[in-house]
């Protein structure tokens, strides 16, 4: 049975203080579910929110790392250094990275490679812009990301990775993929991976869709059959409305 996983993506927002209040909040209304919640907050609330939540299920993961092990890169934060606190697992890929920071497909698969070699989780996103979709390439879109970024990997890893679809225009914007769309590119992405892999690690793998993920439309979306949760944003900065997508999922 493939697991079900809700991922609170927090970006660059919260500091110290409102993380622990928002983590308070949250784990005083978190319901029981068999699902994976996953918190990432920023960097520098990531040891804090470890301590905060040491003694619930509740996984905290960092919103990147570089490359590197090590070295002449300001304002970097290394594998070893998120292991150091407690933090394995780790989102990589996110649009806004890909976007904003010029992280390319082969960035990303070195990353990647320096995450399964710390054994950290990875939470891979990926996902077609609109101009993609418009002109009819995000299944294509889609499917180079995926084989540039990750499908390198050994099939051992894949017990690593959790695949998180977020299309680019869905994001921050309130324009939400229809549960058809979500299943439909869902159901590409696991037969993608299939395809290659094999269908054992393409019915194991979970994959997450996120964009403009509410409490008034999660239900519908993950109950969608190759749809095993959601990576969510802005919803995930208020405790009721996440845990409101949260119940959309038991
Ligand atoms: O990583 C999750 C994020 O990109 C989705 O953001 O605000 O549309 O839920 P949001």
């Amino acid at each position: 049975m493939r697991q079900k996983i809700v991922a609170g993506n927090w970006k660059m927002n919260k500091n110290a203080e409102e993380t622990q209040t928002l983590l308070q909040d949250l784990v005083s209304k978190l319901p029981q579910t068999e699902a994976q919640i996953i918190v990432a907050p920023t960097f520098v609330n990531l040891a804090s929110a470890v301590n905060q939540l040491k003694n619930t299920s509740v996984i905290v993961a960092a919103q990147n790392m570089h490359q590197a092990e090590n070295g002449a890169y300001t304002g970097e934060i290394s594998a070893n250094m998120l292991e150091s606190i407690g933090v394995n697992t780790v989102i990589l890929g996110h649009s806004e990275r890909r976007s904003y920071f010029g992280e390319t497909d082969s960035i990303l698969a070195y990353k990647v490679d320096t995450a399964l070699k710390h054994n950290m989780k990875i939470i891979f996103c990926f996902g077609e812009e609109l101009k993609d979709r418009q002109d009819k390439q995000h299944f294509n879109v889609v499917e180079n990301q995926l084989r540039d970024g990750l499908f390198h990997i050994a099939n051992e890893a894949w017990n690593n990775i959790i695949l998180a679809y977020e299309p680019v225009w869905a994001i921050g914007t309130g324009e939400t993929a229809t549960p058809e769309q979500a299943q439909e590119m869902h159901e590409f992405i696991r037969e993608t991976v299939r395809h290659t892999f094999g269908s054992s690690i393409a019915e194991n793998v979970s994959i997450l869709y996120g964009g403009s993920v509410k409490p008034d439309n999660a239900k519908e979306i993950f109950g969608k059959p190759d749809v095993d949760g959601g990576l969510i944003g802005g919803a995930a900065l208020k405790a009721d409305d996440f845990v409101a997508i949260i119940n959309g999922i038991i």
